[in-house]
């Protein structure tokens, strides 16, 4: 059973046949919101919104932990992302499809492992490449089924938020090698390697990143919506296709 994971823009998938909600405890507190089981192709899956289905939480605060736990002990298989994202990279515009390949982490203060010492060895994950190489590969085989275009690889930045970057700070991430950047790709991709979930995800550029494209009057959140409204149905087609394939 595949999970999605919903960012901005997906906090629900239309398309998904509802069976049944289960509100899930962890040791690590509560998730995001109910896990919502249903069908998708047929297929089951398991979607959980992360910002909340209401979208009330911010990126800093979403229990990744929770998330993650929840979703291994429902007996998800692997997990696909998606998240927006601003693009750094001039062919990452608005619209874009990317599946990353690597990370860099900006983020701090965030709950990001669950080896908190205590009773339990040390234990350092393998994380030269984060996201599940597999996965990513199920993921662009079925954009290409579908005839959607999605590009293969990209270093994705995560960065603390809530507000978005300085064009500096976007300069910066750039000389670091960064083709993306968001908020929310930390530590979720961690700790799903700490718990052995196949990983991978769809990033969906919301907007050109701080002082990129034609943003010299700033981002203009407006456009964003629209353009997360056009991708999200794109992204939709192509989860279902990955739940075929
Ligand atoms: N920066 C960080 N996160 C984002 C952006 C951005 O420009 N757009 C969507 N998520």
């Amino acid at each position: 059973m595949l999970a999605i994971i919903g960012g901005t823009g997906l906090t629900q998938l239309s398309t998904l046949e509802i069976t049944r909600r289960e509100v899930a405890r962890t040791p690590y507190g509560e998730p995001s919101g109910a896990l919502t089981f249903g069908k998708l192709a047929e297929k089951p899956v398991v979607f959980l919104a992360r910002h909340g289905y209401g979208h009330t939480i911010p990126p800093h605060q979403v229990n990744y932990r929770a998330n993650i736990w929840a979703l291994k002990h429902a007996k998800v298989s692997a997990i696909v992302s998606v998240a927006s994202v601003g693009g750094i990279r001039p062919e990452f515009g608005p619209g874009a499809m990317v599946v990353p390949n690597q990370i860099i982490d900006y983020t701090w203060g965030r709950k990001s492992t669950y080896f908190e010492g205590g009773e339990s060895a040390v234990h350092h994950i393998d994380f030269t490449h984060p996201y599940d190489e597999p996965l990513r590969k199920r993921i662009l085989a079925a954009a290409a089924a579908m005839g959607e275009a999605m590009y293969d690889g990209g270093v994705y930045a995560a960065t603390q938020g809530p507000r978005l970057e300085t064009a500096a700070e976007i300069n910066r991430l750039e000389r670091d090698g960064a083709d993306l950047v968001g908020m929310t790709g930390m530590p979720e991709a961690a700790l799903a390697r700490e718990l052995n979930l196949p990983y991978a995800a769809i990033n969906v550029v919301a907007n050109f990143a701080a002082g990129r494209g034609a943003s010299e009057t700033g981002i203009q959140f407006s456009s964003i919506e629209v353009v997360l409204q056009e991708a999200m149905m794109r992204v939709r087609r192509v989860l279902e296709e990955v739940c075929r394939s």
